[in-house]
């Protein structure tokens, strides 16, 4: 008999974005492993063992097959194991691995999502990531490629999309405008870049000719970039320093 492993989302980073399920999950928890962008705030829901294995830009981090392995060996002693990630656990979170480590040990799995970050940026800057007549497909991509891995086809993904959500990218400007406009994007196309989005969030905009110039007005906070005609007015004003329209 083993228990459970709940990949559980926590959002984008404000505590009151946690699902209800995310919350009752973590009360019941007996272990929490987490990543490095979950707030305290939300850890603390736990009374449970809390074990960090995430990481920040190249600061060391659990390898990925240890992480699967004490996942398995939590699951055998305890019956509720959470395995916290931010955002939502299904998007850049390596689940897969975990899922398919899991199963092959034969340990149920149950996957809660969050709130990705993409839609806090979204919600954090009013814009709708469609809108009927200029945006009717979304991508998320990554331009980030892990150790061993093939490259991938992100910026035509990118630039086929109407609006375009890069995750991983702030830190690599300069590659990311150079590969979308070899892409074929326009060098006027409205860019944003929310940092913190949710949280004390920061807004940098401007035409995607001047990406880094604007990637590097970030304070080193998680950072979303995003693309594409749906921000052209906001793009016109210029920086927001904080805008939000969510109710405090
Ligand atoms: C490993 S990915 C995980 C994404 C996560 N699973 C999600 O659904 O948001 C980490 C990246 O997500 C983005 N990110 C996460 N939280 C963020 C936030 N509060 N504001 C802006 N970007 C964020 C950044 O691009 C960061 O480098």
């Amino acid at each position: 008999m083993s228990g459970t492993v709940y990949l559980v989302g926590a959002g984008p980073g404000a505590p009151d974005l946690l699902t209800l399920r995310a919350a009752r999950l973590l009360g019941e928890a007996d272990i929490v492993f987490y990543d490095a962008l979950v707030p305290e705030e939300i850890l603390n829901l736990s009374k449970g063992e809390k074990i960090a294995v995430g990481k920040r830009c190249g600061k060391h981090a659990t390898a990925q097959r240890f992480i699967n392995k004490r996942l398995a060996d939590a699951a055998r002693r305890y019956e509720v194991v959470v395995r916290l990630k931010g955002g939502d656990p299904m998007l850049f979170g390596r689940a897969h691995e975990e899922i398919a480590f899991l199963a092959k040990e034969k340990i149920k799995v149950e996957v809660v999502p969050g709130v990705t970050s993409a839609l806090a940026a979204s919600a954090e800057l009013g814009v709708s990531l469609t809108r009927r007549g200029v945006s009717r497909s979304v991508a998320f991509v990554t331009p980030r490629r892990g150790e061993g891995e093939a490259p991938s086809q992100w910026a035509r993904a990118a630039a086929s999309a109407d609006t375009a959500v890069l995750y991983m990218a702030a830190g690599d400007a300069e590659a990311v405008r150079k590969s979308l406009l070899e892409e074929g994007l326009h060098p006027g196309t409205p860019v944003a870049i929310v940092e913190n989005a949710s949280l004390n969030s920061k807004v940098f905009t401007g035409p995607l000719k001047e990406l880094p110039s604007i990637a590097a007005r970030c304070t080193g906070g998680p950072a979303l970039l995003l693309i594409g005609e749906v921000l052209r007015e906001l793009a016109e004003i210029g920086d927001v320093p904080h805008f939000s329209i969510r109710v405090a």
